[in-house]
């Protein structure tokens, strides 16, 4: 089984990256393959621009979403919602989400903002059928250690605890998954 796990902010010290390194730690030790993707380090363009899709970094990011059992996404909430980077890579990579598993880890300043990856749950499930960990992680600032400093960490238990059920949730939702949909047609590019 391989798991892409998407780290959607640019933040130069992002929380809600040291998040999505503390999932594919635990998927390692769970023995699960995993596929890291730091968006910091990719080019992209807006979706809509001529030629957007066409970048060799989209074809890279279709093909090994495509081929993943799930992916966990790490979003910063911006504005009540995930952040633009987010959707626009869900906006590019289009229909090689379709039937995947997704989860999600968001880090946030506030905690009124607990909803807000609800939109991108729901345009997932509507429009690539994607099968959402019902298991969301949501961080503030104070559940990291040396917080915003190159060497920061997750410290807050119940974090680490939430993460450990995401990973696990999803790991078992993969493989319940897997043998169902890879006989759909759908699936695999296929149609
Ligand atoms: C433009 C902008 C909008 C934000 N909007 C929200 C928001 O609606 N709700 C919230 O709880 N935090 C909001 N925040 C705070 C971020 O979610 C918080 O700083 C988080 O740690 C960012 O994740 P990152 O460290 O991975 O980049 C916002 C921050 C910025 C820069």
């Amino acid at each position: 089984m391989n798991i892409c796990v998407l780290s959607c902010s640019l933040h130069p010290q992002s929380r809600s990256y040291v998040l999505a390194r503390q999932a594919e730690e635990n998927l390692e030790k769970l023995g699960v393959g995993v596929k890291f993707f730091d968006l910091r380090e990719y080019e992209m363009d807006f979706c809509g621009r001529p030629g957007a899709r066409n970048l060799p970094v989209v074809d890279e990011l279709k093909t090994e979403i495509l081929e993943a059992s799930a992916v966990l996404v790490s979003v910063p909430i911006y504005n009540f919602y995930a952040n633009a980077v987010a959707k626009n890579v869900i906006e590019l990579t289009g229909r090689s989400w379709i039937y995947k598993v997704v989860g999600f880890m968001c880090a946030a300043g506030g905690e009124a903002s607990y909803m807000s990856i609800m939109n991108i749950a729901n345009s997932l499930m509507l429009d690539f059928r994607c099968l959402i960990v019902p298991r969301f992680v949501y961080a503030l600032g104070d559940a990291f250690g040396n917080d915003r400093e190159p060497d920061m960490f997750v410290q807050d238990e119940s974090i680490l605890d939430r993460l450990n059920e995401l990973t696990e949730m999803t790991v078992k939702l993969a493989q319940a998954v897997d043998p169902v949909i890879d006989d759909l047609p759908e699936r695999k590019g296929r149609v």
